[in-house]
């Protein structure tokens, strides 16, 4: 289905996203290797959350699913069943990463494939280390790329320095390392998301943070527990992009993940001159609460070094605000944008290019001149949610239309997005706010 955009009145709204997508894996992940029950509530139904749902019923765990964001996951304590087939990681690099990580320590071999974005990623980055581990790991594509055949076997523990920060080459060793002899320590140059430690510590597994390094001891499992999955801070991102780059807008968003390693984006904002606000409610395993935001007339910043893992996820909309902002602002240090699901710094650079925005694109980062009127284009999604969904939103400030063609991978991170737009795009700021809450059972 192709999104047709016009120019939008201020957000006035108060919203709630959909649950946090990395945290939804990881409930999938630990809650199949606890020895007995878990209930997930706030579980993400995106695509990319049920494939890792669907490979851990393929390896034998029963998962029931009572309503789409619950889940309940009679856990094997790790004790897994070859699965019949290839298992089918669809657009997801979390579920294919992860998973390898726990499958190179089962005593069978699993083949994982993937859609077509996701065989041109790069898995030499996880086959490293788990080979290093003893595992043996075969990538069927060239240049290390997918499909992955993964012949499990007894693993042993290490000291790995990894040379990206990124949490799915930390998650997928840490996993290893809880069936490996032995500790496992993995150490990033920069603190990446940190969910899978703090799901490990709220399921009972013993672990050691020392800077950037972090161990944990073999065969640990983790302890059945009930888990609440927040709401996903980088879905919110897109609305609280649009918000702060319109003058008079005002948004808050409830029941959001605040986890400190995924709200850089929100200090990026402040930076360019918006007014944000956050507060946190309960923290059970992850901080949860509301983030306040009213919009003004955005300046530029610079982006680079240590923040880029913290705000990875948010560079395409946040290179909107850019493009809304006054002065040039400069993004550096972000050469993994282009091995994520597209290559985001050259799909940013063209679409602002084409909406009339001056950008000067770099190996490793962006300079985005903006404050000039932006308009309408005709912008492929090149399959990339972020991408569609970031351009949705500059297509709200833009002149005449902006239409989105490929929407379809909008699924996998964030059912309802555009019904959502729609909704947002209608309410002018001069009336009620208006609200929107999750119908679902895991919002009681
Ligand atoms: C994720 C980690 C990030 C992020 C991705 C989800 C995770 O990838 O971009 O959307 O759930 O661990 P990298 O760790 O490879 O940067």
């Amino acid at each position: 289905m192709d999104w047709n955009i016009s120019k939008a009145p201020a957000l006035n709204c108060e919203l709630e996203v959909p649950g946090d997508k990395s945290i939804s894996h990881r409930s999938v992940m630990l809650g199949s290797l606890a020895d007995g029950p878990c209930v997930v509530r706030g579980f993400l139904p995106g695509e990319d959350c049920l494939s890792t749902m669907e490979a851990f019923r393929a390896l034998g765990v029963d998962i029931e699913r009572p309503a789409p964001s619950t889940l309940i996951i009679h856990g094997t304590g790790g004790r897994f069943i070859p699965p019949g087939a290839a298992i089918d990681c669809g657009n997801s690099g979390t579920t294919m990463r992860l998973l390898s990580g726990i499958l190179a320590a089962q005593p069978f071999q699993t083949r994982l494939i993937g859609d077509a974005s996701l065989s041109k990623r790069p898995m030499k980055r996880i086959i490293e280390p788990l080979s290093l581990m003893g595992a043996h790991i075969h990538a069927e594509g060239a240049q290390d790329r997918p499909p992955l055949r993964v012949e499990g076997g007894g693993l042993h523990g290490i000291d790995y320095v990894s040379p990206v920060a990124s949490a799915q080459i930390k998650s997928a060793v840490l996993l290893a390392g809880l069936f490996a002899s032995g500790n496992t320590s993995v150490t990033e140059p920069h603190l990446s998301r940190d969910h899978t430690e703090r799901m490990f510590e709220f399921f009972g597994i013993p672990l050691k943070r020392e800077g950037l390094t972090v161990t944990i001891q073999g065969g640990s499992r983790p302890l059945p527990r009930d888990f609440r999955v927040p709401g996903d801070v980088s879905s919110a991102a897109f609305w609280l992009v649009a918000a702060a780059a319109h003058p008079g807008a005002r948004l808050r968003v409830n029941r959001v993940g605040l986890n400190p390693s995924r709200t850089g984006l929100l200090g990026t904002l402040a930076r360019m001159g918006a007014r944000v606000r956050e507060f946190e409610h309960s923290n059970l395993g992850e901080p949860f609460g509301t983030i306040e935001i009213e919009g003004a007339s955005l300046k530029a910043t610079r982006i680079g070094g240590k923040e880029i893992p913290n705000v990875i996820d948010e560079l395409p909309i946040l290179s909107v605000a850019a493009a809304l902002a006054e002065g040039t602002t400069i993004i550096s240090d972000a050469a993994e944008l282009r091995v994520k699901e597209t290559d985001r710094l050259a799909a940013i650079a063209s679409h602002l290019k084409a909406m009339g925005v001056p950008v000067v694109e770099k190996p490793d980062g962006l300079e985005i001149t903006g404050g000039q009127p932006l308009h309408g284009a005709r912008l492929d999604s090149l399959g990339d949610h972020r991408i569609a969904m970031a351009f949705a939103i500059a297509g709200l400030f833009a002149e005449g239309e902006t239409v989105i063609t490929g929407t379809d991978c909008v699924n996998t991170s964030y059912p309802g997005f555009y019904k959502l737009l729609q909704q947002v795009s209608a309410n002018r700021g001069d009336q009620e706010p208006l609200i929107i809450r999750l119908e679902e059972e895991g919002n009681e």
